[in-house]
């Protein structure tokens, strides 16, 4: 049972309705990359250029933001963001071991072009999606023909692509500027925001590893600006790791960019403080929501496609 507010609207989040102008302490969200994600509809265009501005007047002076983006078109939303006021402080490279790239065999298509066929040479299991338990479990295996280029062209080029594997999600961290003439002890005094929580995001250091500075801290290093999904047992393995798949879902929950949310209570942790208000204004399945109401904060939620909204519903009841 948790004492904070909880709200969540099956609404679009242009305007920001109902929200009170400087009433939000940070905002945490993974908003639509504008990639076309296994044709998604929702995630076809980035966000309106609006939003940004609403999610400026909600936010209290000095607050932080934490903002989820695609390698590719981060550029474009960092623009959005700088345009719509805010200030670009940092980006956040959440880093994992499991991304597939999006390529194919350049060698294979030679073939196809020649019109002529590819020599079989095996074939594999494919599966699709993501399973609690492992690949062994899924139900959609298919097998399928692994093939080899015949043509002289098609062999030269066998293997060439078009993409490497992506290993990061970079998250923008942004803020809301501190009004002129305020320093930032003030900001804090008078409205709860201006300064990151540094404390609470510290990564401990690792096992048999030596404390390390002058003074260094008992808890830990300050939180880096990148974090590893895996353990990689080498010597720089001393980041918070965080596993991308959702082995820890609930199965009811289907969404298709579902974030750990280990990862999201990290990053709600390092933007806000206990009895804070945190916004995400694309909740999806709610994982921001149950992050920061783990964490004793209240959350201020809204999602598009009712499919979702039910299942942050189901989520989120579970504090309230
Ligand atoms: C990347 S997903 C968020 C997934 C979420 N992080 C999770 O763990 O479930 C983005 C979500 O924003 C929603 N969305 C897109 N445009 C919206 C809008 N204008 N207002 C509210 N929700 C929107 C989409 O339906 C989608 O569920």
């Amino acid at each position: 049972m948790s004492k904070n507010t909880c709200k969540i609207y099956h609404k679009n989040c242009l305007g920001l309705p109902r929200v009170a102008t400087q009433s939000v302490d940070a905002l945490v969200t993974d908003p639509p990359y504008g990639i076309g994600f296994q044709a998604h509809e929702w995630d076809k265009k980035l966000p309106d250029r609006q939003i940004w501005n609403d999610c400026l007047r909600v936010m209290k002076p000095g607050a932080f933001g934490l903002v989820f983006s695609a390698v590719r078109l981060m550029h474009r939303l960092m623009v959005d963001l700088e345009d719509s006021g805010f200030i670009i402080k940092d980006v956040l490279f959440w880093v994992f071991l499991n991304g597939m790239p999006k390529s194919r065999n350049v060698g294979l298509n030679i073939d196809k072009e020649l019109g002529i066929d590819s020599e079989i040479v095996g074939q594999y299991t494919y599966v699709q999606g993501y399973k609690k338990g492992g690949a062994e479990t899924y139900t959609n295996q298919q097998r399928k023909n692994k093939y080899k280029p015949s043509s002289s062209l098609g062999k030269k080029y066998d293997g060439a692509g078009l993409g490497i594997k992506p290993a990061y999600e970079p998250i923008i961290l942004i803020q809301k500027p501190i009004e002129k003439g305020v320093n930032v002890a003030e900001n804090v005094i008078r409205y709860g925001t201006g300064a990151l929580n540094l404390e609470a995001t510290r990564i401990p250091f690792a096992e048999g590893e030596g404390e390390v500075g002058h003074n260094p801290h008992p808890k830990g290093r300050v939180a880096a600006n990148i974090f590893r999904t895996e353990t990689l047992n080498d010597g720089y393995d001393k980041f918070f790791t965080i596993p991308k798949v959702r082995q820890n879902a609930e199965d009811f929950n289907v969404h298709p960019t579902l974030k750990p949310v280990a990862l999201m209570q990290h990053l709600v942790k390092l933007v806000s403080f206990e009895g804070q208000t945190v916004l995400d204004p694309f909740m999806g399945s709610g994982s921001t929501g149950v992050a920061a109401l783990e964490l004793q904060r209240n959350f201020l939620g809204f999602e598009l496609k009712k499919e979702y909204h039910k299942i942050a519903k189901t989520r989120l009841k579970a504090f309230q």
